[in-house]
């Protein structure tokens, strides 16, 4: 059995492997420049952990292993764009880089040549797989869709805030794991199961992914430190904040989300002092773990070689002790 490691290294090899037409470079360039500056290849590996638990040949599933980095890769290209961020991996962003049209046109190619991809797998079950990223790449439409109108509320509830990161976030690692078992000509219930192992381990990383964006260490994270907080997004870490404010620490947060006039670097430094009173921090660890302990109860149901299970659980783990 290959470790995660070395899974991922054959996932950058296939990555680096594909030839773009050289023309037009506007439109290639930044989809070679963006799937070129690193990334985790989180959710290739995944599908690929998960084929190989299942005893299926990994070589046989990578097009579609790369396929689902690329359509990742496409809604970062659209994501920075509507979250007005410069930075990503430690590089400007596409629309930095660039412009914003690049983005978005970009980003369609990349949608589309994910999906070439995913279909280019020679395995019998692929147009199974294909219906279920279908149906994922939909309700992550959806998913970033709350998480824009939630920039505009304030009374956004814990409920709604996890719904809004399992669809933005969870359902693609869950639809990874589950594409990998699909591939694999797994039982529809070990299927299923490994979508929810996806799906809880899913809402435990975007949890530490608004965690990091406050406490990340900015020569690692890649990403700029506040960007959320500057976007007023509804993270588990605000929400919380707001419920167990005191009047002045209410007053506080109230007048920095509603502020237009104001030095950056202050706001992030206040919204900052007043999670750090509140120990979001310690707050948001204990719902990491909690998903995280799900998913692991998740994982010990499914009937899986102890030796896959145990790969599985050992990249789970790393996910949610990341640093970036
Ligand atoms: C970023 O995903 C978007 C989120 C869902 C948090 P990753 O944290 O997997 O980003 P890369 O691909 O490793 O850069
Ligand atoms: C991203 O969530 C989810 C998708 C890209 C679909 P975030 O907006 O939190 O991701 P980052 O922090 O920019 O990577
Ligand atoms: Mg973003
Ligand atoms: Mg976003
Ligand atoms: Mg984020």
């Amino acid at each position: 059995m290959l470790s995660s490691d070395q899974i991922l290294t054959k996932v950058n090899e296939a990555i680096t492997a594909i030839q773009y037409p050289a023309q037009p470079a506007g439109l290639y360039e930044p989809i070679k420049y963006v799937l070129s500056i690193g990334g985790k290849r989180i959710r290739p590996v995944m599908m690929l952990l998960t084929a190989q638990a299942l005893g299926t040949d990994i070589n046989r599933v990578m097009p579609a292993a790369v396929g689902i980095e690329t359509y990742h890769n496409y809604t970062l290209l659209h994501d920075d764009l509507m979250d007005r961020a410069d930075m990503r991996r430690g590089m400007p962003t596409v629309h930095r880089k660039w412009d914003s049209n690049t983005a978005i046109l970009s980003g369609d190619s990349m949608l589309v040549l994910a999906c070439k991809h995913i279909l280019s797998t020679s395995l019998p079950n692929i147009n199974q797989a294909m219906d279920t990223f279908i149906t994922t790449a939909l309700e992550i439409g959806e998913g970033q869709q709350y998480d824009m109108n939630f920039e505009t509320r304030t009374d956004v509830t814990q409920d709604e805030y996890i719904e809004m990161i399992r669809l933005k976030t969870s359902v693609l690692i869950a639809c990874a794991a589950k594409m990998g078992a699909i591939l694999s000509d797994a039982t529809p219930a070990v299927a299923e199961q490994l979508y929810k192992f996806g799906e809880q381990i899913g809402l435990a990383f975007q949890l530490q992914d608004d965690l990091l964006d406050v406490y990340g260490d900015p020569e690692v994270f890649g990403k700029r430190i506040g960007g959320d907080i500057l976007c007023n997004k509804k993270t588990f870490l605000l929400i919380n904040a707001f419920q167990l404010a005191n009047p002045s620490q209410l007053d506080s947060l109230e007048r920095w989300i509603t502020a237009t006039d104001y030095d950056e670097e202050q706001k992030i430094s206040a919204i900052t002092d007043i999670y750090n009173q509140l120990n979001i921090k310690i707050i948001t660890v204990d719902k990491i773990n909690y998903y995280f302990t799900e998913a692991q109860h998740t994982l010990n149901s499914i009937p899986l070689s102890l030796e896959g299970k145990q790969s599985l659980h050992d990249f789970a783990l790393s996910l949610i002790n990341r640093s970036y």
